[in-house]
């Protein structure tokens, strides 16, 4: 039993030497709805190192989405600079892949199709595009399902063509919006238990958003917990526990309750504001 858990268990942490490749610095974000104005980010400092797998943590609302589009590019702060690499960014680019939580495939493409898709962008050889295809669709366990369109596979398989069409185009960043979000459970951590040997095999850079305290602590190196409105970093939590991570560990149970104190007390806030709109509408 243990060697089938070595690989994960023997990851080696992120040397604090590695360089840093994301760079948030001072950013907010402000949207305008109607007459009000709604601070979604605030504040916002982060370092993440090369190699580095951490999680956006927080209730709904506390601006986890608007902080990966930030570094995505796809939504600039209204403050502020986000670099990777030393480079301001204003728009999405190759070096970062995102993953949605709804699987955003191409319903007339086949499996092998969807994952192509960008290699035949990029300009690839046909037979370099088939080589990484196979490649990944071994990754992935989806050799078998290769010609079979999105609408005949569950939700999780889906999910693995979704992070497999990222993974082709090889991206040094992988941006993750609840990726897993709509799985049950044994799926999800399926899918968690790849993602994490896929991670240590090919070495990204993994910023992952959640809103479950338990996906983050069996995840991350690091747990970015988020306040709610402003948006702001309430504690930068270093998860020092060997992989593969035991749910019913004292040192998982500790760091879940400390978490889960946290996190409710922003949760407390998005509610009452949600009652106070409520009785002003
Ligand atoms: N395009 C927009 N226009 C107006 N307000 C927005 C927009 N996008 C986000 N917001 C507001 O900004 C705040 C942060 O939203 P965001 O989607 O980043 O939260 P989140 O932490 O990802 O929440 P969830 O867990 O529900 O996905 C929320 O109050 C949201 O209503
Ligand atoms: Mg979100």
């Amino acid at each position: 039993m243990m060697s089938m858990l070595k690989t994960v268990a023997d990851t080696a942490p992120v040397p604090a030497a590695a360089p840093v490749q994301i760079q948030v610095r001072g950013v907010e974000k402000t949207f305008a709805v109607g007459a009000q104005k709604i601070v979604a980010l605030q504040n916002i400092d982060l370092d993440i190192r090369k190699g580095e797998f951490v999680c956006l943590l927080g209730p709904s609302g506390c601006g986890k989405s608007t902080l990966l589009n930030a570094v995505a590019g796809f939504q600039p702060p209204t403050k502020g600079t986000v670099t990777v690499d030393g480079r301001t960014i204003t728009e999405p680019g190759p070096d970062r892949g995102m993953v949605f939580q709804e699987y955003a495939l191409f319903p007339w493409m086949t499996v092998a199709q969807n994952v192509a898709f960008g290699l035949e962008i990029k300009g690839m050889s046909k037979a370099e595009i088939a080589e990484r295809v196979e490649w990944l669709l071994q990754k992935l366990h989806l050799q078998d399902f290769r010609n079979r369109f999105p609408k005949d596979l569950s939700g999780g398989m889906r999910q693995r063509v979704a992070i497999a069409r990222v993974l082709a185009l090889d991206s040094p960043i992988l941006l993750m919006d609840e990726p897993f979000g709509a799985l049950d459970a044994l799926t999800r951590r399926t899918l968690q238990d790849e993602l994490l040997r896929i991670w240590e095999e090919v070495g990204k850079t993994i910023l992952f958003v959640t809103h479950s305290i338990e996906e983050s602590i069996y995840l991350a190196d690091r747990i970015i917990v988020m306040t709610y409105r402003p948006g702001t970093i309430k504690r930068d939590v270093a998860v020092d526990m060997p992989r593969p991570r035991d749910g019913s560990a004292p040192e998982f149970n500790r760091l879940k309750r400390e978490l889960s104190q946290m996190v409710m007390e922003e949760q407390q806030r998005f509610s009452q504001d949600e009652i106070r709109s409520v009785t002003a509408d």
